[in-house]
């Protein structure tokens, strides 16, 4: 792989990258433990959504964790655990306990019945089991479906039904700064319509009171007690699924975003090196939460493949006080540092007394991830966590993307506040217009598009193939089309400006309007909904919901709150509205579409300027919900 320290260095790596992908991607590939070379690199179809990356070839991405960094690192550190009460002593993880406990519960799945191809679902807190969990399906080849531990029972059961797992694995609870979220309680509730799960196994974490299924629910411990600590790592196809991680879209439901072994293991290795600049012995700690793809890809698959070590942190920013992670960082000595926008300006908010207690010198490299960042937050985040010496790279990629794909490369490529900057090596973008044609020249702006395919590409969404296929690859021909609209400056470097879709954009956690509007549509005395997303100081984006109902309500505040309430209960507590408006009606074009961009604008606390409303059926209605938003 070829060095890339300066600009000149990466200009001419991605120029041989576009001019002979196979053979650039070949070159990184070969770095890794293979059990049969490939016959072909890549085989593709941008029309029917089709990509084979590594053709042919076989290997377990396990065995390029664990196995390839032992027995030279066996006592090198995998992770520093962190719990969420700084009293409790936290855990040292090298890569040989990690290879053993990763084996043991390998086998463990194995003795309950798990096969490759099997579907396990994983619902747990931010522990080193949860790790160990995501490692050892991948060990026997079964495919895992980590659930974000803040989604709701219903939420967890759509997702266990639609891959049909076999298996969850869960805890007792989940420490989350002062509370204790009973998870197990929430599995139980998940599996009373989630019937292809046969067995839940349940680690000991807080200690609080669980209901037991007899013949269903087993402990943790006692499955892994007595097991081999080697277990064979299962031979995948290149292309044979990894994992499958549910993310929410425009319509429908959240769709199954499934990652095959080969590919996913070659990008995120990769981009986790370059992005970061990583140089061994250096120590990584991404703060996000396991359930979701920056979990996957930058606290498991990328820092493990790249021999790293990394900080696992089972807490909050703000507990037991707005300080935390800055302990965390000088405890450990954290020299790359990778969080997102919106803990960036909760932080920023608590004040610098909070900062000020700590040296932070042992930080080299900062990174932002989620949503745009907003350049007064990107100026807080330089100038007093990184003392204005350490390069921020702010990474734009997606669910789908499996890895980084338009970011800074650490101290090489210049910064602007707010700007992903430029394509990684391998990486074609394009900007479409309306018309779909591709923008060209600088200044630009329009729809972010990828013009050719890169290895952890989405490959399908679970269980259906055509919506895949429509979501992505058909709005324009022959490009994947990520929802993001894009800008490009004068210079070239481009500017991600939000989604262009019905996709709201909450802490970094992205939520489809239609799926908030059919939780709310869950209540009795709801008609219609309508939700947009507006900005929020903390959030990035907040969820406006106006909602017309069947009676006037005999008391409106219960009313707000039961609407609050149901949205928790179909999705969890991220999904919740923070404004709800009770309207007559919503603004409706005469085929029936709601225009959102005029309940957007009146979101935003615009109150005239809607532009052209002459399509609407009632544009009356359009003042009635500006006076009652006021
Ligand atoms: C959407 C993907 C990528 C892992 C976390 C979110 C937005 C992500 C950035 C960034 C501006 C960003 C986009 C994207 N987004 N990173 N650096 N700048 N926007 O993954 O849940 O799949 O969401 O997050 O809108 O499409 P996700």
């Amino acid at each position: 792989m070829e060095p890339i320290h300066t600009m000149e260095q990466y200009r001419e790596v991605y120029r041989a990258s576009i001019e002979d992908p196979e053979k650039f991607w070949s070159e990184i590939a070969e770095e890794f433990r293979w059990k049969r070379k490939w016959d072909k690199v890549l085989e593709w179809d941008f029309h029917l959504a089709e990509f084979s990356w590594f053709k042919n070839a076989r290997l377990n991405i396990t065995e390029n964790c664990l196995d390839r960094h032992l027995p030279e690192k066996k006592d090198d550190i995998a992770f520093f655990w962190e719990p969420n009460d700084p009293q409790e002593p936290g855990r040292v993880i090298t890569y040989e306990m990690l290879y053993r406990d990763v084996c043991k519960l390998a086998n463990g799945l194995k003795s309950l019945g798990v096969k490759k191809g099997d579907r396990v679902c994983i619902y747990m807190p931010m522990v080193p089991e949860a790790v160990v969990a995501v490692l050892a399906c991948a060990r026997i080849g079964a495919v895992h479906s980590v659930v974000f531990g803040g989604f709701s029972a219903t939420a967890l059961a759509d997702r266990i039904n639609d891959s049909a797992c076999k298996v969850v694995l869960t805890s007792d609870g989940a420490f989350r700064g002062k509370k204790i979220i009973p998870i197990k309680d929430i599995v139980d509730e998940a599996l009373k319509n989630a019937k292809s799960v046969e067995r839940v196994v349940c680690l000991k974490r807080t200690n609080n009171p669980v209901h037991i299924k007899k013949g269903r629910d087993l402990d943790w411990l006692s499955l892994v007690a007595g097991q081999d600590t080697d277990c064979p790592a299962e031979e995948m196809d290149s292309e044979d699924p990894l994992f499958i991680l549910y993310t929410s879209g425009s319509t429908g439901k959240p769709k199954g975003v499934v990652h095959t072994c080969g590919g996913y293991m070659v990008y995120t290795k990769y981009s986790f090196s370059l992005v970061f600049q990583y140089q061994q012995k250096m120590l990584f700690w991404c703060t996000a939460d396991i359930g979701w793809i920056t979990g996957h890809s930058y606290i498991v698959y990328g820092p493990l493949l790249a021999g790293a070590g990394s900080v696992i942190f089972e807490g909050i920013p703000s507990y037991p006080d707005s300080g935390r992670f800055w302990e965390v960082v000088d405890k450990y000595q954290v020299n790359i540092f990778y969080t997102a926008p919106t803990a960036i300006r909760s932080l920023q908010a608590a004040g610098l007394d909070f900062v000020q207690k700590y040296k932070l010198d042992s930080l080299k490299v900062l990174g932002s991830v989620g949503e745009p960042i907003n350049e007064e937050a990107w100026q807080w985040y330089h100038t007093n966590i990184g003392k204005g010496r350490c390069p921020i790279v702010d990474t734009w990629w997606q669910t789908e993307t499996g890895g980084i794909m338009i970011s800074p490369i650490a101290g090489v490529t210049p910064e602007k506040p707010g700007f992903a900057m430029l394509p990684l090596p391998g990486v074609r973008v394009a900007l479409l217009n309306e018309r779909g044609e591709e923008v060209m020249g600088n200044p630009a702006s329009g729809n972010l598009c990828i013009t050719f395919p890169w290895p952890s590409i989405i490959r399908t969404t679970y269980g259906d193939h055509e919506r895949c296929r429509q979501t992505y690859f058909a709005s324009y021909n022959g490009k994947y089309f990520t929802g993001d609209g894009c800008k490009r400056d004068e210079e070239g470097y481009y500017r991600i400006t939000g989604r262009v879709d019905d996709v709201i954009n909450v802490s970094g956690h992205r939520i489809g309007t239609a799926e908030i509007e059919s939780a709310i549509n869950m209540h009795p005395d709801v008609v219609e909904s309508a939700v947009v997303g507006f900005p929020h100081p903390l959030k990035g984006q907040g969820i406006y919901a106006f909602v017309i109902c069947t009676r006037a309500p005999s008391d409106e505040a219960v009313f707000t709150r039961e609407i609050i309430e149901e949205v928790g209960r179909q999705i969890g507590p991220i999904a919740k509205p923070d404004k709800v408006q009770k309207v007559k009606g919503l603004p409706k074009t005469r085929s029936g579409k709601i225009m959102r961009r005029i309940l957007r604008k009146i979101a935003e606390g615009e109150s005239g300027n809607f532009g052209d409303v002459s399509t609407l059926l009632d544009p009356g209605v359009v003042q009635e919900i500006v006076e009652g938003s006021k």
